[in-house]
């Protein structure tokens, strides 16, 4: 099992490339599945999802090619010859959640889905009801037996649905099932999030009629067929923050390439109230960490456009490193501060109270040898790492490498002291 070692002290100074966003590239893999003609999605993040992704389409019987040659990071999906009966295995679910993505798709186009309940997960429960209600109120029948759910329509039908509560892929599934539904479906109480739009705009690019994605509500107008075409998948807003939030702790100078500084927002703002400098142009985000002491902050997380959980860890690690007590308020995940324990071995000071998380800084923090126990929480102990005295001992980084391309590659650029110990990269995908 790979880890990594990181010494701590040195400022990153210099420029990183962002990746795709693999949260908008893995509904988009999901959308081929609408069509028999071929999807090309370009910008596609090297990581571990996107590799379970491409086993799952497979093993239905689209063809997957998936290549991160130098020009191009970019894969070509044909799904005309699906299996009778698709289904994505419990074997794979188990290491992907996301892969319940393709349970709209393929009822929508093959009128059957075998999908494993997706179970537990580090940081909640995690349900999919959701996305079952919306399928249902389409007109599909559900069956959940043996670990396995089963969803079976002759044809969807379009209905009006409103989300008992705001579920990003829940938003992407019923959506993708209601593209080829009979008639309008009215999604409300939608998600919001950037790679919502995406998947939307690759959608319309298919061949779909869709408005409002992006807002809370959505209408679709099903159509008969959907065709092929090629997309470039958006940057991904999680690396992009996690970077910035890196600048900042170790006093940098970090310019972002390649990244969408209109999806930051809700960070920049925040990185301002701590006393960080942050310039934005054209697609690229420059955060100067080397100005006055950073100050305590507190954040709630939000959907979109709020404060997104998927940041919260790696802001827990800033804070600790502020003068002040910061209050952190994670409102999505009823399990999310499993990062703050591993902190506090390494020096911090930090109280869980239910929901919320107390952190008193500025504390002093020492290396250690810590676990990671989910992606975003092991992106929380790298940035920790990086500001500690001494060595850091990141074991389980196979968390990491779910939604980090190459991350001490990226990091190693810009002047940390990283490596990894254990095997080479994980399924090094060939140039
Ligand atoms: C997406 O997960 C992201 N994953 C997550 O990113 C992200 O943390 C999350 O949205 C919130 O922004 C992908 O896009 C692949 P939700 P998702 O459905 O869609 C409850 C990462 O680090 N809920 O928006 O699974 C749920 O339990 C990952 O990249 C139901 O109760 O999250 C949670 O409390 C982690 N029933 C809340 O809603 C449902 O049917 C929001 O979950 C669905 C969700």
């Amino acid at each position: 099992m790979d880890k990594l070692v990181i010494r701590g002290g040195n400022p990153l100074l210099g420029t990183i490339r962002i990746s795709g966003a693999k949260n908008a590239a893995l509904p988009a893999m999901a959308a081929a599945l609408l069509t028999d003609e071929t999807v090309i999605l370009e910008n596609i993040p090297q990581v571990r999802d996107i590799e379970t992704e491409r086993r799952l389409l497979a093993a239905m019987g689209a063809e997957v090619e998936l290549g991160y040659g130098r020009a191009q990071h970019r894969t070509t999906i044909c799904a005309a010859n699906l299996t009778k009966n698709p289904e994505a295995s419990y074997e794979l679910v188990k290491t992907m959640r996301a892969s319940s993505l393709v349970l709209g798709p393929l009822v929508a186009r093959a009128g059957f889905a075998r999908v494993s309940m997706p179970g537990g997960c580090a940081i909640g429960a995690r349900p999919i009801d959701l996305h079952l209600k919306g399928l249902e109120k389409l007109g599909a029948q559900i069956i959940q037996e043996h670990g396995y759910i089963e969803a079976r329509a002759k044809k969807l039908k379009g209905a009006r649905y409103s989300f008992d509560r705001i579920t990003v892929t829940g938003t992407e599934d019923v959506m993708m099932a209601a593209v080829l539904a009979e008639g309008e479906t009215v999604l409300e109480n939608c998600a919001r999030e950037p790679e919502v739009v995406d998947l939307a705009t690759l959608l319309v690019k298919m061949g779909a009629k869709i408005e409002g994605a992006g807002t809370s509500t959505i209408k679709i107008k099903g159509v008969s067929k959907l065709k092929g075409a090629r997309h470039r998948i958006i940057p991904d807003r999680i690396e992009a923050a996690t970077f910035l939030l890196a600048g900042a702790l170790t006093g940098g100078d970090l310019m972002l390439q390649g990244c969408e500084p209109s999806h930051l927002t809700s960070l920049m703002n925040k990185l301002e109230e701590v006393g960080v400098k942050v310039k934005v142009s054209k697609g690229c985000v420059r955060v100067m960490g080397d100005a006055a002491p950073l100050k305590a902050a507190d954040i709630a997380t939000e959907e979109y456009p709020g404060f997104p959980t998927d940041v919260q860890a790696q802001y827990m690690a800033l804070m600790t490193q502020a003068e002040g007590t910061s209050i952190i308020t994670e409102n999505i995940f009823e399990n999310r501060f499993m990062h703050a324990q591993e902190l506090c071995r390494m020096g911090a000071n930090i109280r869980i109270e239910g929901r919320r998380a107390i952190v008193r800084g500025k504390t002093p923090l020492s290396g250690a040898a810590v676990q990671a126990s989910d992606l975003r929480a092991s992106a929380s102990l790298v940035l920790a790492a990086l500001v500690a005295n001494d060595e850091t001992i990141i074991d389980r980084v196979y968390h990491i490498d779910r939604g980090y391309e190459r991350i001490e590659e990226k990091l190693r650029g810009v002047g940390a002291q990283v490596k990894r110990i254990g095997n080479i990269l994980p399924e090094r995908i060939s140039d």
